[in-house]
This record gives structure tokens, sequence and C-alpha cells, in this order.
């Protein structure tokens, strides 16, 4: 298959392309080669490399900046994505996009469906919000996967941002009332590949549309960082949990944002492993798991 993926650089970008490379022919483009604020250069981009699929990974992914850079956010999370699905249908390939849990208010109290209704609190959720619909309307050969909570061993994350705030201080105070699910970098693209394995084959065009694709079970910052710190073996330092209002931003975030993966169980066969297992295999892959 040929794939064309965009957005090489970020955290679920750089484990795509590491996993894509075997067994595909791969362009990688990161934003010096493609700046999605240039809209001309996404059409003739996807025209030059002739994809059978296109995974948009790239995305302003700035919560708190998106409030003030709202013209900017929208340029890349919705204009352009909007631009990539329209391109990949005139090539007849597919489009993956990424969008996010803060496409919902997090009123919920069970896990959001795919069809929930979505009310995103900030401008970086409704920009996201926007881009998924302009991709609907661009391309009908569209996978939309919905993740949430991200991190890996690079980039900006609340793993590495826990990890350094440990190694500077003894208490950390960390909001205990937002609920989601955190989700490895590494098992994110390696389900994503599993998909497009499975387009593949079936070329299931029945299969198109929005899909929930995170980590399974949930949990809130505070634990999240107690458990980065208990896997990791650090010892020392107190984790408090405090309310949202403690630690105002300028965005607002969902109180929970736990997404139900049933559709992609349904319909791929596919099935992501429980939060902890995931960081448990990222903190060994990073060489920091607690010495047995
Ligand atoms: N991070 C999360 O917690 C989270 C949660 C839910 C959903 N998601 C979604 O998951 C997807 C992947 O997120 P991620 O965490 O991998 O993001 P990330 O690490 O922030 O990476 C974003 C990528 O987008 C690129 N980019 C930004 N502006 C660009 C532009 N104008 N032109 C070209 N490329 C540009 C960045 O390039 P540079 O490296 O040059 O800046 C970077 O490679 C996104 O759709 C995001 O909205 C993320």
């Amino acid at each position: 298959m040929n794939i064309l993926l965009i957005g090489r650089s970020g955290q679920v970008g750089q484990a795509l392309e590491r996993l894509l490379h075997n067994g595909h022919d791969l362009i990688a483009l990161d934003r010096s080669d493609l700046d999605l604020t240039d809209q001309g250069a996404i059409t003739s981009a996807i025209d030059d490399s002739d994809p059978d699929v296109v995974i948009n990974a790239a995305a302003y992914t700035a919560v708190d900046r998106a409030e003030s850079e709202p013209e900017l956010a929208a340029a890349i999370n919705a204009t352009a994505p909007g631009l990539i699905a329209e391109a990949s249908a005139a090539a007849g390939a597919w489009i993956i996009h990424y969008s996010t849990d803060y496409v919902f208010d997090g009123s919920g109290t069970r896990p959001y469906r795919e069809s929930d209704l979505t009310q995103p609190l900030g401008t970086y959720g409704r920009t996201k919000w926007e881009g998924e619909e302009a991709v609907r309307r661009a391309n009908a050969e569209h996978l939309i996967l919905r993740t949430s909570w991200v991190y890996t061993w690079h980039g900006h994350n609340f793993l590495l941002t826990m990890l350094r705030l440990a190694s500077e201080r003894d208490l950390l105070k960390v909001v205990d009332d937002q609920i989601g699910s955190p989700t490895y970098a590494e098992d994110l693209a390696s389900m994503t590949v599993s998909i497009i394995e499975k387009l593949e084959i079936d070329e299931l065009n029945s299969v198109a549309g929005t899909y929930h694709l995170t980590h399974q079970g949930q949990t809130n910052w505070c634990d999240f960082a107690r458990k980065i710190f208990a896997l990791a073996g650090i010892k020392g330092v107190e984790v408090e949990g405090i309310p949202t209002e403690a630690y105002p931003t300028p965005a607002p975030r969902p109180r929970y944002s736990v997404l139900d993966g049933d559709r992609l169980k349904r319909v791929f066969n596919l099935e992501m492993p429980d939060w902890e297992s995931g960081l448990r295999r990222c903190i060994e892959e990073g060489g920091l798991a607690r010495s047995k």
C-alpha cells in the first residue's frame, strides 16, 4: 500500500513512521516538507504521492495556547483536514484522521459513544470537531479516530512533565477530578496499522466513520501521576490531589472524557489493552522500570 503520513514528527507520527516502514511504501512528511497553513501545498503533496491511504497525524495540540491563537488552531485543525480529505478523495485514497475526547463537554456519566452529542468547551476541541466535520463532508472513505491523554517518550505530554517535576520537587499537586483514559502513542499507532491492514484485506467501504481509540479503563490525572512514579520506581515524591478550580487553565477541560471503544471491537475486532498495561510497557520501553 502507498501511504502518505502527514505529521511524522509528533508523538503519534513518530510511532507510525517507525511501524509503517515495514511492509508499506511510505512517504512521511513533517512541517518543513508540508506546512498545513499553506493550503496550496496540501493538494500538491497528495497529488504527487499517489497514495492509497493518507494519515493526518498533524494538529495544533497546544490546548491552552489555542485560546489566544484561534485562527491558527482553526487553520491547522479544521481547514487543513478538510483540504487533506478533499485531495485524498480526488486521489481515490482513504483518509485516516485523529481527533480528540475534547470534542465532548465532559458532563457524561458513562463512556462516550461515537454517536453521542459533541459539545467542545474550548478552541482546541471546537477546531478539532470542525476538522472532523470537514473530513466527513469531503471524503466518504474516512476513518476518524478519537483518542485521549496521549503520552510517549518525546514531545509535550503529562508523563514527561511529571517526571521533570519529580526531579525538581518533593510535593506535586495534581488535579484529581478530571477523569479520562491515558493512551500510549505506540499502542495507538500500532492499532492504527492493524486497522490499515484490515482495510487492505477487506476493502471494507462500510467501515468508514468515527471510532474511539484509547486505552481501556479510566483514571484521573493525580492517580495517573502516582502510577507513573510507582512503575518508574520514583520514591520520595508526595502527590496531592487538588480540584480543577485550584489549577485554573485558559482552556476549560471536560471533567469526564472516557471514550467507549465498543465500535472498534465490533467492526474491526480490535481492542486496546487497559491503560495501566500501556503505561507499564511505556516505562519499560523507556528503560525506567523499577528493578525487580
Ligand atoms: N496529545 C494528546 O494528548 C492528544 C489527545 C487527544 C487527541 N490527540 C490528537 O492526536 C493526534 C496526534 O497528536 P500528537 O499528540 O501526536 O500531537 P503532537 O505530538 O503535538 O504532534 C503534532 C504534529 O503536528 C505538527 N504540526 C503542527 N502544526 C503544523 C503545521 N502548521 N504544518 C504541519 N505540521 C504541523 C507538529 O509539527 P512540529 O513538530 O513541527 O511542531 C507535530 O508533528 C492529533 O490529531 C491530536 O489532536 C492528541
